[in-house]
């Protein structure tokens, strides 16, 4: 058999930018705290300082040609975190909202969010559909915003809304598989993650994109998420271009 499984790189490859460069890359932005306490910083200076890298890397990831770039910006597990840093966290995302929604329209990204929305605050959850709604005709990349995300969380809705069709007789249970789960989870639009970056030298999937990672390509950076620049974006494309991904079959090479 010859493997023809889509490689998941960005099919709009043209000169230069965007060769080797996944499709969809999904990023745990960890390290925050760590960076600043390094610094003899409170922990939410780390977290401001990790608003800037995330600018540097949207534009770069759209700039490299990444079709999808999903970025785990508070997990349903963070709410554990002392109100205090919580209540920064909320706050920070409402100014990134307010201040970048501009200029991230301008540059043609269209903006999503998947998590649980049941349950958030009004004046947050206002916020992000605005920024769905503004940005939703947009062609150029698409930014997911895993927020209140938690992977059992996203697979345990989707089950309960499909039984519920099931019940209804929406669905036969003959016919729920992989494909009819995968339309019920947040991400039923997207590709699954072709590349997943994970920042801090933790090498764990801690409850992100459970059902999606099935055959994602896992790069581990030692650099705290402020640190991580674009010079580090790239050398993560350029591993994830030596990878040979098999997706349980044969390896492209042998198989030729
Ligand atoms: C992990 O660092 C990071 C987070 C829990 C939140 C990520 C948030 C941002 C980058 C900024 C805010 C988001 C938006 C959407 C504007 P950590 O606190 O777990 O670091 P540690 O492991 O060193 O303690």
């Amino acid at each position: 058999m010859t493997v023809t499984a889509d490689l998941g790189v960005s099919a709009q490859v043209d000169a230069g930018e965007r060769i080797g460069v996944p499709r969809h890359v999904a990023v745990i932005m960890d390290g925050n705290g760590r960076w600043a306490v390094g610094r003899g910083l409170p922990r939410t200076e780390g977290h401001r300082a990790g608003v800037a890298a995330l600018r540097r890397i949207v534009k770069h990831s759209a700039k490299r040609g990444v079709e999808i770039l999903t970025l785990f910006s508070f997990s349903s597990e963070n709410w554990n975190r002392p109100p205090a840093e919580v209540g920064f966290l909320m706050g920070l995302l409402e100014r990134f909202v307010r201040r970048d929604l501009a200029e991230i329209h301008r540059q043609n990204v269209r903006v999503t969010m998947i998590g649980e929305r049941e349950g958030l605050d009004p004046s947050i959850l206002g916020l992000i559909e605005e920024g769905e709604a503004l940005t939703r005709e947009n062609t150029g990349m698409t930014l997911v915003v895993a927020f209140n995300y938690g992977g059992r969380n996203e697979i345990a809705r989707a089950v309960k809304r499909l039984a519920a069709d099931v019940a209804q007789g929406v669905i036969a249970p003959q016919d729920v598989n992989e494909d009819s789960i995968s339309r019920y989870l947040d991400t039923a639009a997207l590709p699954d993650p072709d590349l997943i970056i994970r920042t801090s030298g933790e090498q764990r999937l801690s409850n992100f994109l459970l059902w999606q990672a099935a055959y994602s390509e896992f790069y581990f950076a030692d650099l705290h998420w402020p640190d991580f620049d674009e010079c580090a974006l790239d050398s993560a494309f350029e591993a994830f271009a030596a990878r040979d991904r098999r997706f349980g079959g044969l390896s492209a090479k042998v198989a030729r």
